[in-house]
């Protein structure tokens, strides 16, 4: 291994997700493993920014593999859109002798460490943390699979009052731009529709299919919509327009909201957290930068950041069949 690396600062970004801090744990005592130094960047971008930086040790990460959220803090930077912003960031990173980093979050999170790079030659290994798995280059991003786990607990007790009353319940699963939890959570959960962004089911589907579980004797029934579903109504106005037009129904609305984000990381999350981190600092110290590690035929993976960025993930088109003949 090269030994041009001897102090790596790592950071999360972006929305938290669980597992962060399972990968940040690892991050730090991989770099102990190695003998190499290791420095937690405060709040993102924003803290590199303002020197924000606090010195780890394998001790300093005990104790946080179970946990939710991130013990680094995030936050959104403005300042770090700037280039002004951007070189008081490097003349921090500098001046407390910090030679690569490993950025843990999201698309934004791996467009500014792309830029920097790009202008400062700063070598950087990201991990894409993210409950909603919309990252190009893996199968799972971290926290993907503890949100699946907390959604479909929260459905199955709304199922239990759903069908005591006899009621139609929108949820609304969080997914701005990808519907892969509330298709999996739709599956999981037995939903009787699945509303996300990748499928234009329409309106008149919806109600057909509403229709239709009616005819066929069920009296409750869960709608799972993702929150940038296409037909374009927020989860309110799906509850007027149903009532409306189908009179025989009660309908109540559930957003699950930011408890989706929390909550320890399962087995799955903590497991994959501790091998990304491995490969992310074993990658540096290799001298590769500007990729992505992933998981992929459960084996890790390095993809180019910038397809990380562009690529898109794909949905499950047989989940999408499953959904389809289970609610038959
Ligand atoms: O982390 C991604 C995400 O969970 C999206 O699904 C959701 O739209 C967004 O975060 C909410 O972000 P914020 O916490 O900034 O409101």
């Amino acid at each position: 291994m090269s030994k041009s690396i001897k102090k790596i600062g790592v950071f999360t970004s972006g929305g938290d997700s669980p597992g962060m801090n399972a990968a940040i744990r690892s991050v730090v005592r991989t770099c102990a493993y190695h003998q190499i130094e290791s420095v937690g960047i405060y709040r993102g971008y924003q803290g590199m920014i303002e020197g924000d930086f606090k010195p780890m040790n394998a001790r300093s990460v005990k104790d946080i593999i179970n946990k939710g959220g991130t013990i680094l803090k995030s936050a959104r930077s403005d300042e770090f859109r700037t280039p002004e912003g951007r070189k008081k960031a490097y003349e921090q990173l500098k001046k407390e002798n910090i030679d690569a980093l490993v950025a843990i979050g999201g698309d934004g999170t791996f467009t500014g460490s792309l830029i920097f790079n790009s202008e400062y030659n700063f070598p950087v290994i990201g991990i894409p943390g993210t409950i909603d798995n919309d990252i190009f280059g893996t199968s799972h991003t971290l926290g993907y699979d503890t949100a699946l786990n907390t959604v479909v607990e929260a459905i199955d007790k709304i199922r239990d009052t759903a069908s005591s009353h006899n009621r139609l319940f929108f949820i609304e699963v969080m997914g701005r731009d990808a519907g892969h939890i509330a298709l999996n959570v739709g599956v999981g959960a037995g939903a009787e529709e699945i509303l996300i962004p990748e499928e234009d089911l329409g309106l008149d589907r919806l109600l057909e299919s509403l229709r239709r579980s009616r005819r066929t004797g069920k009296t409750s029934s869960i709608v799972i919509v993702a929150e940038g579903d296409k037909i374009g109504k927020s989860v309110f106005e799906l509850r007027d327009y149903v009532e409306e037009n189908l009179t025989e129904y009660e309908v109540r609305v559930s957003v699950l909201g930011h408890m989706q984000r929390g909550g320890s990381p399962s087995c799955f999350d903590r497991v994959l957290a501790s091998r990304m981190g491995v490969k992310a600092v074993e990658s540096l110290l290799e001298g590769k930068s500007n990729f992505m590690v992933g998981l992929n035929d459960d084996k890790m993976s390095l993809t180019p950041l910038d397809q990380a960025i562009k690529g898109q993930s794909k949905i499950n088109l047989e989940l999408l069949r499953v959904s389809d003949i289970m609610t038959t």
